[in-house]
């Protein structure tokens, strides 16, 4: 019984709490979008019974769109590098914005306010990143020449311009490499834009019918490329030998056994 009455009190605790007070209940904006696309970003708030004075969204502190129902309209957008506000699909709990751009990254935040005699406020935020996928696939050079099997390939992978950088990968023949030694990192380099682009090389040592891939990624997103490594003849007589070298040792081995 004493347990219920104080399950009870905390249950009035809390309701006292909330009904008192103005609430953002969510705010969603999607975390990652793609340069061009439109989104509709939305603040769920709760006003307990209060007055609406104002919604207010901000981009990094930056005020882009405010509805207040006094005004008439009640919609109001301010210009902001890269935040295009649609005023006919924006309203008192969303606002959509067109056209996204590198510059539309960044902290999306909703401000609710009361009117009097509250003047309760509450806020929510989250963060938005532009994605631009690469529209290539990326370029392999230096598979052009033949290589002497076990002579380190000379070999380098540059995706196509994107943001972020792309994650680079190497596969030898299907299998992913994972020899460090193997793999040269290059710093990615800026692009028109604001775009990047990444570079790796690879110098695994070259083998016979060798194909190589490189893909690009940046989150589920991949573009590849795969080409052939042509040895040259000498090396394959030097296999030959080896082959030879191999089968007689193998024999010599057998008799030794036997
Ligand atoms: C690969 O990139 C590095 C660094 O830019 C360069 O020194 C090297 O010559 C490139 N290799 C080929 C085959 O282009
Ligand atoms: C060497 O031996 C392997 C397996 O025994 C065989 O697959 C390969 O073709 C041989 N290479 C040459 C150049 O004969």
């Amino acid at each position: 019984m004493k347990r219920f009455i104080i399950s009870l009190y905390y249950f009035f605790l809390l309701f006292v709490k909330v009904s008192i007070c103005l609430r953002v209940v969510g705010i969603s904006v999607p975390s990652l979008k793609q340069r061009g696309e439109s989104v509709t970003l939305t603040c769920d708030y709760d006003l307990e019974g209060g007055k609406l004075y104002s919604v207010k969204w901000y981009r990094d502190n930056e005020e882009f769109y405010r509805y207040m129902p006094r005004l008439r309209p009640p919609q109001h957008a301010h210009k902001l590098d890269g935040v295009k506000v649609d005023l006919e699909k924006s309203s008192a709990r969303r606002v959509h914005l067109r056209e996204l751009t590198l510059k539309s990254r960044g902290i999306y935040r909703c401000e609710v306010s009361e009117e009097a005699p509250s003047f309760h406020s509450a806020q929510a935020e989250t963060f938005m990143e532009i994605y631009y996928f690469p529209k290539e696939n990326p370029r392999i050079v230096g598979h052009e020449r033949s290589y002497v099997v076990h002579e380190p390939l000379d070999v380098n992978c540059t995706s196509a311009k994107a943001f972020p950088p792309p994650e680079l990968q190497w596969h030898i023949n299907g299998l992913k490499v994972t020899e460090k030694s193997w793999l040269t990192n290059f710093e990615a380099k800026p692009a028109a834009q604001g775009l990047m682009v990444s570079s790796l090389g690879l110098r695994a040592p070259a083998k016979h019918l060798m194909k190589i891939r490189c893909t690009a990624s940046i989150g589920t997103h991949r573009r590849e490329r795969t080409v052939a490594i042509e040895t040259s003849n000498a090396n394959r007589r030097k296999t030959t030998s080896i082959n030879l070298t191999l089968t007689l040792m193998n024999c010599i081995i057998f008799k030794l056994i036997s």
